[in-house]
This record gives structure tokens, sequence and C-alpha cells, in this order.
């Protein structure tokens, strides 16, 4: 069953194309992955499927329903959110406040923050549920600028995370990181995934991660999709292993 879908969506910055007629579908259930070297327009689809970016032509169906101009906030009720590859996280506030902010948020609650933060049992047991599931729990009170980095990369999907999405994207979630942390950060960030029954697109550099987790792969090149398929399938992509090699294309 198809969760979203993109129709010929292009994105131009002056000259460049950053998303040249991008046909992208994903299913729902499934752990994608999106890969291509720096610049290859990863990014910008996502900005533009989450609603931070304005495509100069083509459509977004979420569920079927057009989002194509939605507004960001209408695309979090809708289902979708993400993760940013800077990590997006309130340093001066604490973790357990970082989810809960998120939660709030979603509930519309926000402007009744300040009196309600410490007192709505609802927000407190969900952000606790939260960060368990994020292996957070022992740092709910800590700032969240006194976290590692690999605790900070776990917060910041956790904040995304606590918006319930349907679709939930991730914008290289373990740039920054050690080899060790990375598989750490991708089996917490998998297995929450799948527990949540939630379709997660991750946009990841090292491809031992992707062929390990994911359900299927696509591959962005100059702002068109060049590969689409299951790890097996990529992993004899000549094009797609040129591209990983930095060598030229075959065509
Ligand atoms: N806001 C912007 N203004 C101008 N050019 C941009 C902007 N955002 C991205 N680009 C350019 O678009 C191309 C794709 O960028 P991006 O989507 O960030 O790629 P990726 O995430 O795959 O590294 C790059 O050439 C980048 O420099
Ligand atoms: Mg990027």
């Amino acid at each position: 069953m198809i969760l979203l879908e993109t129709i010929d969506l292009s994105k131009q910055f002056g000259d460049l194309r950053a998303c040249d007629d991008v046909n992208f579908t994903v299913n729902k259930g499934e752990f994608l992955s999106l890969v291509g070297s720096n610049g290859a327009g990863k990014t910008s689809l996502v900005n533009l499927i989450s609603g931070h970016l304005k495509p100069n032509s083509g459509r977004i169906l979420f569920e079927g329903q057009d989002v194509t101009f939605a507004t960001v906030y209408e695309r979090i009720k809708a289902g979708i959110a993400r993760s940013f590859q800077i990590v997006n996280l309130f340093d001066g506030l604490s973790v357990f406040d970082n989810v809960a902010l998120s939660i709030f948020s979603r509930e519309g609650k926000i402007a009744r923050i300040a009196a309600l933060a410490d007192h709505d049992q609802d927000v407190r047991s969900e952000t606790f549920d939260v960060l368990g599931r994020f292996g957070l729990n022992g740092k709910s009170s800590v700032p969240a600028g006194g976290l590692a980095q690999g605790e900070r990369k776990l917060l910041d999907v956790a904040v995304a995370y606590a918006l319930r999405p349907k679709l939930l994207f991730l914008d290289e979630p373990t740039s920054g990181v050690s080899t060790r942390e990375k598989t750490q950060i991708m089996d917490t960030v998998s297995s929450v995934v799948r527990a949540g029954a939630v379709t997660a697109v991750v946009i990841e550099h090292d491809m031992d991660v992707v062929f390990r987790y994911s359900d299927r792969i696509v591959m962005m090149h100059e702002g068109r999709f060049l590969a689409d398929g299951t790890p097996e399938e990529i992993k004899a992509n000549k094009d797609v292993a040129n591209i990983l090699l930095g060598a030229p294309l075959s065509a």
C-alpha cells in the first residue's frame, strides 16, 4: 500500500535543479534508505515533502491526499515528521522537556506550556514512554546540551518520533558519530520504528549500515533517481557501485 507519492516533483535553485522530476514512492511499513553523494538532492527532497521548501512543479500525495501546498503544521497533523541533518534541540532544556515540548506542540498546547509542563500527567507518562524506547530514561533531567553526540542524535529522533508520525524522515541520524555508536543508534532507531509500525525514510552515507537495516534503497544523483531496489539489487547495480567509488557513470 502506497503511503507517500511524489509526482514529477522539481526544485530549482537558480540554475541548479536540486530535484528533477522526482517520482518517489514510499510504501506503508517499509524502512527505506535514501542514499547518494553530497549535493544529490536528498535533503531538498525531504524538505519538499515536509513542507520546509516549496516545489517549482510537481505534486505530493500523502495517503492519497494532495499535500503539495499544505503547511508544515498541516503535514505534521496528517502524519509526516522529520529530523534534521543538523540536530535541532533546545540545548538549555532537559532531555525530558525536549520530547515533552514536541508532544505539547502536536496537541496544540504550546501556549500553555509554561503552566502545564510539570502537571500534565498524560504528557509526562508519554514522554517517559518515548524516552524509554530510545534508552534515554536515565538522562531525562540532563540538559540536552550535556549529552554525548550519539545521545543527541537519538534525542533528535525521539523528538520527531514523539509527533506520532505515520511517516518519519531521518536526515543522517548517524552523521558525526563513531562506527560503534552508529550501530547502537541504528539498532535502537530501527527497532523503535518497527515496533511502533512507523514507516521510515533514512538518509545515510554508510553503505554497511544501509545494506544491513533497509527493506529498500533509493539512490539519488544530481537531482534524479538513479536506482531503486532491495539491498541485494542495489549491491549488484553497476551505476550505484560507480557512484560509491566516485567513478563516472556507464551510460
Ligand atoms: N537553499 C538552497 N539554496 C541554494 N542551493 C541549495 C539550497 N539547498 C540546497 N541547495 C543545493 O541543492 C543541491 C542539493 O542539495 P541537498 O538537497 O542538500 O543535497 P544532499 O542532501 O543530497 O547532500 C546542492 O547543490 C546544494 O548546494
Ligand atoms: Mg543532506
